[in-house]
């Protein structure tokens, strides 16, 4: 079948004013509007609150099609990635465009290894920090105090960007353990050359002096897709801000750290921790009751909303919740862990795909929904599951981050607004 003629441009009518605007298509066909011109030509700018129509930048990096729930990263299936890959090919991955081979695999480990410890000095910072703060909190703390330890290093000589990246993404899975050590009153436990990227997390989450903690294989591999699965998901709202920081020519650290805040926010990575907390409070207060929880989600004089529901970009499952649904049965069994929130979230997703309100909406499961009930069974505490999140998209805003860095369009972020404030006012 004849595919449709592709526009070449956009005629825009404003008044008796009609210009054209260029039109262009990505390697998936998306489509673009090209308005650097606009206000220009016309006096007028675009208005389009939270960006949804909005296009920042040209990426290689990942592609998502929210319809149909598809994502890749550099081309690859995240289905196939989280099968067959550990998460530092991913890692490797996104921020090289291209898996790495077994030399390459094995130096990057080494690399990650012998960046891993964290400087003596740092450790007073966590001496000082209050012990019940929220490990994001000292997660974004430490990594914009990196950039302290380590002198701003030469950003466009590669060597120097690479050993960044290998500190950041080594570093911060040190101090996201330490973080948690430091809450529940525990000696922090240093990282080990002979364990791999997440082997050495586990073991520096539960290793104590007194418990010999022995892996478990199931977690290890657990941990890995869960890791792959956060990894990058293209202009979400906190590698907008990574972006952003770096585009005033802010450090990477800086930048990963604003990056890290943003994560946290209830309506983006914060919710994984959220789903939890609902599930909890719907088995205790409500007795399992879910109509409740959904009333309260349709109700327009209710800002509650249902938490490890709804996207901005998937309108239909997100493919990473089905990897997740999955895993989090598979791992449970494994574990010979019996949840009751497991049932109570597949009774609430049973709810929400045969609620005419979330279908008109096309509101789904979406990552966060899952993985909080695999790492709680992995005995990972609850405020540290943003932390995860974290760690897994570190490599993300770390390729986003240097692909805006080269990109010749390229410029400081700077939107624009409608005043409507008041006009000028005499002062007397
Ligand atoms: C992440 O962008 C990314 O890629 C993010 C992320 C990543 O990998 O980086 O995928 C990670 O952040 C996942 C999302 C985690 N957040 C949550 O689970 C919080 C609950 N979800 C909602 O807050 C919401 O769905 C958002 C924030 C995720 C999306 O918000 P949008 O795109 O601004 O959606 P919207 O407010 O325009 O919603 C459209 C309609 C509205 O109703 P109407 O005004 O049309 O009547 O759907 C309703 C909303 O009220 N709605 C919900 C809902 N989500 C949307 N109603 C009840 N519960 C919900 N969860």
């Amino acid at each position: 079948m004849a595919t449709a003629k592709k526009a070449t441009s956009a005629k825009l009518k404003i008044g008796t004013k009609t210009i054209d605007l260029p039109v262009f298509y990505g390697s998936e066909n998306e489509g673009a509007i090209d308005i650097q011109s606009l206000r220009k030509e016309t006096g007028f700018i675009t208005y389009d609150p939270g960006f949804g129509n909005t296009g920042c930048c040209k990426s290689d990096i990942t592609f998502i099609d929210g319809e149909k729930g598809i994502l890749h990263y550099r081309g690859y299936d995240i289905n196939d990635l989280a099968e067959h890959c550990e998460f530092i090919d991913v890692a490797y991955l996104l921020v090289h465009g291209k898996l790495p081979n077994e030399k390459q695999h094995l130096s990057f480990s080494k690399h990650l290894n012998h960046h891993s410890m964290l400087h003596e000095d740092m450790h007073h910072f966590f001496d000082n920090y209050p012990d019940h703060a929220h490990p994001m909190a000292t997660l974004s703390a430490m990594a914009v105090s990196l950039s302290s330890f380590y002198p701003e290093l030469e950003q466009t000589k590669k060597e120097s960007i690479d050993m960044m990246v290998t500190r950041l993404i080594s570093k911060l899975r040190t101090i996201a353990a330490f973080s948690y050590k430091k809450s529940i009153g525990h000696p922090m436990v240093q990282p080990r050359h002979d364990l791999k990227y997440c082997e050495n997390f586990l073991n520096m989450m539960f290793w104590t002096p007194v418990n010999d903690y022995k892996l478990d294989p199931v977690c290890v591999k657990a941990l890995n897709k869960l890791l792959i699965l956060h990894a990058d998901h293209e202009q979400n709202c906190s590698a907008s801000v990574v972006k952003m920081v770096g585009s005033a020519e802010a450090n990477l650290y800086a930048s990963i750290s604003a990056g890290i805040c943003a994560l946290w926010g209830p309506l983006h990575g914060g919710a994984n921790q959220h789903v939890i907390e609902m599930l909890e409070t719907i088995l205790k207060r409500d007795k399992g009751n879910i109509k409740k929880v959904i009333e309260r989600a349709k109700d327009k004089n209710d800002p509650f909303r249902l938490m490890g529901v709804g996207h901005r970009v998937y309108k239909s499952y997100d493919p990473r919740a089905k990897v997740a649904k999955q895993m989090c049965k598979d791992v449970l069994a494994k574990l010979g862990v019996n949840d009751p929130l497991v049932d109570l979230a597949q009774k609430l997703e049973e709810a929400v795909l045969a609620d005419d309100y979330f279908q008109s909406r096309n509101l789904y499961p979406n990552i966060d929904f899952y993985t909080g009930l695999t790492y709680r069974a992995m005995g990972i505490p609850t405020n540290m599951f943003t932390v995860l999140f974290a760690i897994g998209r570190i490599p993300g805003w770390i390729a986003q981050w240097l692909e805006m860095k080269e990109d010749p369009d390229g410029r400081i972020g700077r939107p624009r607004q409608i005043y409507t404030g008041p006009t000028l006012r005499s002062f007397e």
